[in-house]
């Protein structure tokens, strides 16, 4: 049976309160915490960077911490994530010179490592990456803000990756993130997603947990 996350993205939370904010979609069911990097440059957006994903830690935050890296250079920035306690780092393949080295680094700092498509990016990239991946992000918005629209051509794309997954015999996860809701979670897993980012869908609801609940809901039928 596949075994469903929902990674809620900090992205929308309250900043002021965020390690209540972290506690509070934890406790409501949550699974992980998805964490967006961006920094005004490979991204038109600028967020947060190790020392906060430290400050969650510290905390007592024990949750896995998904962070997604949209930042040119990647390389650089990989083992600041590592020691503040990542449990998996992604990166977009266009941000990275090395894309084979920058997996490498990422899973020699003891992180699982994934590559982020943008919804025009080709699956292609997986050919020759996809025995040191353990999770492909499908982004199904183009990245840099929360709220935006769920880009329809994107769930063709998670069928072919799931098939792509398949053939290879790995275990990969694939997640979705981008205008994911309680109303299309759903149709998603059932296209084959199995990882689900949410951040206004969850951060704008007044009971996180009523939402998180009628998504696994949703994602069971
Ligand atoms: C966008 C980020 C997403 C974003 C999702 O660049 O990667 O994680 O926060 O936000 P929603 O769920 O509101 O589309
Ligand atoms: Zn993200």
């Amino acid at each position: 049976m596949t075994d469903y996350v929902i990674a809620p993205s900090i992205l929308s939370a309250n900043f002021a309160r965020l390690g209540e904010e972290v506690d509070n979609v934890l406790a409501a069911g949550a699974d992980w915490v998805h964490f967006d990097v961006m920094d005004n440059h490979y991204v038109p957006n600028l967020t947060i960077g190790p020392m906060i994903c430290q400050a969650l830690r510290d905390h007592g935050v024990t949750a896995p911490i998904d962070v997604h890296l949209m930042v040119e250079p990647v390389d650089r920035i990989i083992p600041d994530f590592a020691d503040a306690g990542a449990s998996m780092i992604t990166f977009h393949p266009e941000a990275s010179k090395h894309v084979d080295r920058t997996l490498q680094l990422i899973k020699s700092h003891g992180c699982q490592a994934g590559l982020v498509l943008n919804p025009a990016t080709p699956l292609s990239i997986l050919e020759w990456a996809i025995e040191k991946v353990d999770m492909v992000l499908l982004m199904s918005v183009n990245p840099g803000f929360g709220g935006q629209s769920f880009i329809e051509h994107v769930k063709r794309k998670i069928v072919a990756t799931r098939a792509l997954i398949d053939a290879s015999g790995r275990s990969i996860r694939l997640e979705v993130d981008g205008g994911v809701k309680a109303n299309n979670i759903g149709e998603l897993a059932a296209l084959g997603a199995d990882t689900f980012v949410a951040g206004s869908a969850i951060f704008n609801a007044d009971d996180y947990a009523s939402v998180i609940s009628e998504m696994r809901a949703n994602i069971a039928q």
